[in-house]
């Protein structure tokens, strides 16, 4: 059972319209000419946005997606990152682009970079649309962020809270009442 609680939307849905169309510029830059970039998704958080990345994008991309799970059925991130869906395709040789919605602890997003390292990658950046670095435990960093927030629990645009309210259109700062 959750607790009551309100959501104040903290990001709106065109500034985060407007952010993924700088982003997707500087990954049409760093990636333009590459050869199939494959961009993949990190279940279930980010498939708001990297739906709407990948239309921003104005060049061939395969999509795949990887499910890993670091929060149980609570708030409290656990240090055990599993692994619950693998990708579909190799991505041995190729220029591959991780989309996260939130780095918090950094635990999930380092986890998955080197498993994914371990596949001889061409290239391998990530992006995340939120960055919590105060939160930070383990020593990573997006190559892009969309935004850096403050240490609040947040929703919508994917994000969840115990699997409601992921499809807010903006993000929102939940208020327990
Ligand atoms: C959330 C979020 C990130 C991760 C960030 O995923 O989507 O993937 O936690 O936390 P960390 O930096 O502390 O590891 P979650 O496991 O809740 O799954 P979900 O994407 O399916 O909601």
């Amino acid at each position: 059972m959750s607790r009551d609680y309100v959501i104040d939307q903290m990001i709106s849905a065109k500034t985060i319209d407007a952010r993924i169309e700088e982003l997707a510029q500087d990954i049409r830059s760093a990636f333009g000419g590459t050869e199939k970039l494959v961009v993949v998704g990190l279940l279930r958080g980010s498939f708001v946005f990297i739906a709407d990345l990948v239309r921003e994008l104005d060049f061939d991309v395969e999509v795949d997606f990887l499910e890993a799970s670091s929060y149980g059925g609570s708030t409290e991130s656990s240090r055990e990152v599993r692994i619950l869906k693998d990708l579909r395709g190799e991505i041995g040789g190729r220029d591959v682009l991780v989309v996260e919605d939130i780095v918090d602890t950094g635990f999930t997003l380092s986890h998955v970079v080197r498993l994914l390292r371990s596949r001889n990658p061409r290239r391998l950046e990530t992006i995340a649309l939120l960055d919590k670095p105060s939160r930070r435990e383990v020593d990573i960093k997006a190559t892009w962020t969309g935004f850096e927030i403050p240490d609040e629990f947040v929703v919508g645009y994917g994000i969840d809270y115990a699997q409601h309210n992921r499809n807010l259109p903006f993000i929102g700062k939940v208020r327990f009442s």
